[in-house]
């Protein structure tokens, strides 16, 4: 069934308290639930009163006290329970169990190690109780739980405790209240034998918060970085948002089978572990990174999420989008802003861009969905982020604080939409923003080319934009977008120049930011003493492809701007066009030849590395093979691959005492440090290891890898020795696994090392890890760390020839989806890319889709991945 955005209608009835009773147990958890319930006054009045319900075996149903009889009250096939003649108000009662420790799609209320978890977002509700699960009805919620006490010490739930005490039996309760209305998705409970790091935090208006992460016996000393984390989050939003924290206790449980990262339920956060432990010889410093950004997300979604939150899923971007912005902003504030700039458009690069060129395009406010929970997609999260963006730097910081304020007071504790954000930020700035929504309901990367002319008489410069936006599914025609292209000038010797536009009185100095608004748009420039290099899209001042800059442009801005992220893009950009045509000429059966200019610029980025040596790792990484693929019409992987291979080789050769010298004095000395500075310098240190490796230094890795105190060392040359054909290769991967088989998290980097392996045996390897006795297809993080890391992370392999890659995903799938249809949806995505293969890759591929949409009984979910990859 399509979910139409068009098709919104209010629910029929509220909810206006919601009185919860759970008895714990892993076969058998009985939910009491009582709804008082009204009419809706903005319903038809005669709406019937249906909640939304699924695998829930009834008990017993009562109305204002009275049991139900079975002619009043109906259950239907997609387990929805309907009233029926339904009175205008009352409270209705209803007993269901539910079996947790069956529940392997880990929606709803489920068991992992034998403590107890919930996952309700999207609409994992209703897996626990019949209720209108829907994000426009809100409730104030009370929750009593009642367990074992020896295997369920800890009982916790949302909002403040009210409450605890002995039961029957060897059980005890606890109570729960939230004070604060909230939909059914940020519903949560937590019950288990778990320990507590407990810290406080002091609000801006004297609250005083108990925080608490809550773990495993043994991982207590492995939270520290996520509670410090979680303490920056509250006083950076406090600072930058006037935003504070509203209830008495803070909590976050991690748990280690979680579909996604992290869960933002009202009070009490569910935290995948892989974003709150780490300790230095277990986490890289990428985890150290992803940890604090996924706290401090799900923390200010208390205000962008919870408080305010979305009328319907179709408005998800209005919460993750304006959060993910949000937590771009902190980490830009707690680290370098550029190299965080740099890391957030190489990962909307790697992933956004395609899924805007593929067939799941979608806008960032979907039009329609089969199952929504496919819809937690970079389109709607990394790209809803730029939107944010867009309006930030059209209407400027201080305008939009005021309009957050705005946006906050007027929509407090209400379910809203895009509209009333939007709305906001156009009150607040006076701007009219009208036209950014087409931001919001037009799929597809715009891509933005410029033409420029000099006239020395007049000293007059005319820079003419234009953008085009190709169709995507179900939108064949697009229009104009506006368009912010952050910008500057520079002279002929690389200086800055001040501009003024024709009409303006004074020239400025530094970025100025042009206003593309239609198709085609000319700003012409006063006072230009000579024909100057343009510099757009400073700050990637929008999420387009800008085409065409001619290559001695990209040489110059890589060395002259003033701008690190143009900077940084200018090389990348001149990499990518040198190795595309690399590329072509392998595919001629040529041997692609090598431009010195890229030996030189790697050269220059040593030299002057000691300034910002984060900056320069990401100077010296060569674009990556899927933004290669991504910008060929008919993609090569296996050919990319080679290409990008032997040109690291070459680089490797010909700056290897340049490589070796820095190598060597970046060396650390004293103990392991996680500032900016220091994950820089181990970043760049490993950049160098990479190049030294490819050029056949395979020892040094070794070396490396004996040597290493901490998880980033030892993880980087353990993935460049993976592909080589060393026997220290297997002593590594061998070693490595003895040490760490007891630490899922770091066992999970052993199986994807190894599907990211560049072998020639890598199907081979493939399913004897598949077979493996430590890889488990129920656990999320394990599949996604074997099956995902292969099909998106290998792409030489996973496009082989034989189509076997492809056979391989498609039997994970069919393996998965009965076991968890979620996460089996979102491994099928790399098959949908079919279309940019070649057309004998493309057949085997949609050859593996067919298998999946022919299996029976398939999830929701992986039906609508796999039959709109195969429209
Ligand atoms: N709201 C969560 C976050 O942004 C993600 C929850 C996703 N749930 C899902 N069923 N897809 O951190
Ligand atoms: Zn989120």
């Amino acid at each position: 069934v399509t979910i139409r955005r068009g098709d919104y209608a209010p629910p029929a009835y509220l909810v206006d308290e919601v009185a919860l009773e759970f008895r714990l147990d892993p076969a058998a958890t009985l939910v009491r639930a009582r709804l008082a319930l009204r009419r809706n006054p903005a319903a038809a009045p005669d709406a019937p009163l249906r909640l939304d319900g699924e695998g829930l075996q009834l008990v017993e149903a009562r109305l204002d006290g009275a049991v139900l009889p079975p002619d009043r009250c109906r259950i239907g096939e997609d387990g929805a329970l309907t009233l029926l003649d339904p009175p205008a108000a009352g409270v209705l009662e209803t007993l269901v169990r539910i079996a947790p420790e069956s529940n392997t799609a880990l929606s709803g209320l489920y068991t992992s190690g034998g403590n107890y978890y919930t996952q309700c977002e999207a609409e994992g509700f209703r897996r626990i109780t019949f209720f209108p699960d829907r994000p426009d009805v809100m409730s104030r919620y009370e929750v009593t739980i009642t367990a074992d006490r020896t295997l369920c010490p800890v009982l916790l739930s949302n909002g403040n405790p009210a409450g605890s005490g002995l039961g029957d039996g060897n059980t005890h309760w606890a109570r729960w209240v939230d004070p604060h209305p909230k939909p059914s998705y940020l519903f949560a409970l937590v019950a288990g034998d778990l320990v507590n790091v407990a810290d406080r935090f002091t609000t801006r208006s004297g609250r005083e918060v108990a925080l608490n992460i809550w773990v495993r016996r043994g991982d207590e000393d492995r939270c520290g970085h996520a509670m410090d984390s979680l303490k920056r989050s509250m006083a950076w939003d406090e600072q930058v948002f006037g935003l504070e924290y509203d209830l008495d206790v803070f909590n976050i449980a991690a748990v280690s089978d979680f579909n996604m990262g992290a869960m933002e339920n009202k009070g009490l956060n569910v935290f995948n572990t892989k974003y709150v432990l780490a300790s230095p010889e277990s986490a890289t410093d990428g985890d150290w990174q992803g940890i604090e950004t996924v706290v401090a997300h799900e923390y200010f979604h208390n205000w962008t999420g919870n408080r305010v939150t979305c009328r319907d899923w179709f408005q998800l971007s209005l919460k993750e989008g304006l959060t993910v912005f949000r937590d771009q902003e902190f980490s830009a504030d707690m680290g370098s802003r550029a190299v965080k700039r740099i890391r957030d458009v190489r990962g909307l690069r790697a992933a956004q861009f395609p899924e805007d060129a593929g067939p799941m395009a979608h806008p960032v406010r979907p039009d329609s969905y089969i199952e929504i929970d496919n819809f937690y997609t970079p389109t709607v999260y990394q790209k809803g982020a730029e939107v944010v963006r867009l309006i930030h730097t059209r209407i400027g910081p201080a305008a939009f604080r005021r309009g957050m304020d705005l946006y906050i007071a007027r929509n407090d504790n209400q379910a809203v939409t895009i509209e009333d954000f939007v709305a906001a930020m156009q009150e607040a700035s006076g701007i009219d923003l009208s036209a950014f929504m087409g931001w919001y309901d037009q799929a597809g990367t715009p891509e933005l080319a410029a033409e420029d002319r000099y006239d020395p008489e007049a000293r007059r410069y005319t820079l003419t934009l234009r953008q085009s936006t190709p169709p995507t599914p179900g939108q064949p025609a697009k229009r104009p977008l506006p368009i912010p292209v952050a910008m500057g000038l520079l002279g002929p010797d690389g200086a800055a120049l001040p501009t003024r536009l024709a009409g303006e009185n004074a020239a400025q100095s530094g970025t100025r930011t042009l206003l593309l608004e239609a198709a085609e748009q000319s700003f012409t420039f006063e006072d230009v003493p000579a024909p100057p290099v343009p510099s757009l899209l400073r700050s990637f001042s929008a999420p387009v492809r800008l085409q065409g800059v001619p290559r001695e442009q990209l040489r110059f801005l890589a060395v002259h701007d003033s701008d690190p992220f143009v900077r940084w893009e200018s090389g990348q950009q001149y990499a990518a066009s040198v190795m595309l045509e690399m590329v072509a000429a392998a595919q001629r059966g040529e041997a692609p030849g090598f431009d010195p200019a890229l030996a030189e610029a790697v050269a220059n980025t040593l030299a002057a590395a000691e300034a910002d040596p984060a900056f320069a790792a990401e100077a010296l990484s060569l674009p990556g093979e899927g933004f290669l693929a991504d910008q060929m019409a008919v993609a090569d992987p296996v050919a990319i691959h080679r290409v990008r291979q032997g040109l690291r080789a070459e680089i490797g050769r010909r700056c290897g005492p340049a490589l070796r010298a820095a190598y060597g004095s970046l060396a650390e000395t004293g103990p392991y440090r996680i500032d900016g500075r220091s994950i820089g310098r181990r970043a760049l240190r490993n950049a160098c290891l990479g190049y030294l490796v490819a050029a056949g230094d395979a020892a040094l890795a070794k070396a490396q890898f004996d040597a290493a105190t901490n998880m980033t060392d030892s993880l980087a040359a353990l993935s460049l020795l993976a592909d080589a054909a060393t026997p220290a290769r297997e002593e590594a991967l061998a070693a490595f696994h003895a040490r760490w088989r007891g630490d899922a998290l770091v066992l999970d980097k052993w199986f994807s090392i190894q599907a990211m392996a560049d072998r020639p045996d890598a199907i081979e390897a493939m399913r004897q890890l598949y077979a493996h006795p430590d890889f488990d297809l129920r656990n999320p993080n394990r599949a996604r760390a074997l099956i995902g890391a292969f099909a998106a992370g290998n792409p030489a392999h996973f496009h082989a020839e034989s189509g076997e890659g492809y056979r391989f995903l498609a039997d994970a799938v069919i393996a998965l989806d009965p076991i968890n249809g979620s996460i089996a949806a979102r491994l099928i995505g790399p098959l949908g890319q079919w279309r940019r293969q070649a057309p004998s890759r493309g057949a085997l591929m949609r050859r593996e889709l067919q298998r999946v949409l022919d299996t029976p009984n398939l999830s929701k979910g992986t039906f609508e991945k796999a039959s709109k990859a195969l429209l």
